[in-house]
């Protein structure tokens, strides 16, 4: 049993924002690393995880209003201090558990043991900030309302700028639900939900059926490798968007199919899965490492059909045999957009001009592995983004440049509980603040 420790987690969450922030790794994996190796209390690994996550959030919001209260840039001070503060400030106006006495009083600690000298300087920016925190500025929406929501709803503005063109007044109700904390979704083995949801319910774990993937678990687990029939392989962990993808791809027993950028293989083991493991699948990743956990999810999962290969698929056809396989999924790399739930930090890292160089390599890829599709096959391109480069615009061109192509609608080939997720071009689109999913994209079209 280890005790609940107040500075533990804070201090545990400081560490992992200065690696996210000085190394750019990922917030999830480095959180889970941390956390894998820490000695702290159920209560705690949850408290820490939601300081790292609401800290990325809201990190543009927490920059405004500390410049403001410490009357100077935040590019000024010390990077591990201006975490504190962030920190600090987060638990202080954004989140209702902690007393904001105790925000103050844990920064200062932290504070003195990074750096005594800034201690002061931290009790005075965060009591300041608990004293007037319920009227802590914003930008004057009538002034410039898009710097209002840009630093209301933290997101960079020209994402802002852009998702208003793109969703009218829905903008404000999609920056909130970015905002929100990612729910924890498993994906049983086919068929098996119900006992699954059965098999947690009687560990007393907090589940209930998910509202659009036929296999979908919601739970309430910080860690939902820690919970009973992961080391089974009773259940995989996948967002209920991503879990529709190898449902539009439906693959079938005994198939030959091409996941073209694969790692870490999610929809590789779905397909697997719903072709009883009979059959072929080419798992395909640039990156070695991408293709050892791609091997390393199917022996997890005792799956065999899966095949990993080391492969630039935008070069894929001058390796495999062209009209060899009946089915091929494209989930490609994309900016991430709809994921920032999960990925907070996302947002503070992508630029305009990385959708354009996205939407490059997207087309590259599709216009390689198009060829390797046999007549009559079905290709799926995915992305987990909400941008309209990586998205239709990719797809538009794409079909245009092959015209023994044609598109199918996903609503006469997604389970009946997905098919109000298909909008009126026939794609699967999922939204952040209307379907509470991560916001998905994805196409099918079948070869003449
Ligand atoms: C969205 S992720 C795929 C997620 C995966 N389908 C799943 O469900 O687990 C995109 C993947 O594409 C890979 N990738 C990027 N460029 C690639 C390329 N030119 N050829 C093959 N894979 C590539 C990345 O390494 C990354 O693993």
């Amino acid at each position: 049993m280890v005790s609940a420790d107040p500075l533990a987690a804070r201090a545990l969450a400081l560490d992992v924002l200065m690696r996210v922030e000085g190394l750019g790794s990922h917030a999830d994996a480095t959180l889970a690393d941390a956390l894998a190796s820490a000695r702290l209390a159920v209560r705690d690994r949850a408290l820490a995880s939601r300081l790292v996550y609401g800290t990325l959030a809201w990190q543009g919001r927490l920059d405004w209003q500390l410049a403001r209260l410490a009357d100077r840039d935040c590019a000024s001070f010390d990077p591990r201090i201006r975490m504190t503060l962030r920190l600090g400030l987060y638990q202080i106006t954004l989140l209702d558990r902690v007393p904001p006495h105790a925000a103050v009083a844990t920064s200062v600690d932290l504070a003195k043991r990074a750096v005594p000298a800034a201690s002061r300087l931290v009790n005075a920016v965060l009591r300041r900030a608990a004293r007037e925190r319920g009227s802590l500025p914003l930008p004057d929406p009538a002034a410039d309302p898009l710097e209002h929501l840009a630093v209301a709803f933290s997101h960079p503005r020209w994402l802002v700028e852009r998702w208003r063109r793109r969703f009218g007044d829905d903008v404000r109700d999609l920056l909130a639900a970015n905002n929100e904390a990612a729910p924890t979704i498993l994906r049983a083995r086919p068929g098996e939900r119900d006992a699954l949801v059965s098999r947690l319910t009687a560990a007393g774990i907090a589940c209930e059926p998910g509202r659009f993937a036929p296999d979908a678990v919601r739970v309430q687990a910080a860690d939902p490798h820690a919970l009973p029939g992961w080391s089974d392989g009773a259940f995989s962990v996948q967002e209920e968007a991503s879990q529709l993808v190898a449902w539009l791809l439906d693959p079938r027993p005994g198939m030959r199919v091409l996941d073209a950028c694969a790692a870490p293989g999610g929809k590789s083991a779905h397909a697997a899965e719903r072709m009883r493991d009979e059959g072929t699948i080419v798992a395909g990743d640039r990156r070695r490492r991408g293709a050892a956990t791609i091997a390393w999810n199917a022996a997890r999962l005792g799956l065999r059909a899966i095949r990993p290969l080391v492969m630039d698929a935008r070069t894929a056809d001058a390796t495999l045999a062209r009209g060899s396989f009946d089915r091929i999924l494209v989930d490609a790399p994309c900016s991430g957009l709809g994921t920032l739930r999960a990925h907070p930090e996302i947002r503070w890292r992508r630029t305009p001009e990385d959708l354009s160089r996205l939407a490059t390599t997207q087309r590259r890829i599709l216009d390689a592995v198009t060829p390797l599709l046999r007549p009559g096959g079905a290709i799926v391109y995915s992305t987990c983004t909400l941008t309209d480069e990586e998205n239709a615009g990719v797809v538009d061109r794409w079909l245009a440049a092959h015209p023994t192509l044609r598109r199918e609608r996903a609503d006469e080939i997604v389970p009946p509980t997905a098919r109000t997720l298909v909008d009126d071009d026939g794609a699967l689109r999922t939204l952040p603040h209307r379907h509470g999913l991560d916001g998905f994209f994805a196409v099918r079209a079948r070869r003449a």
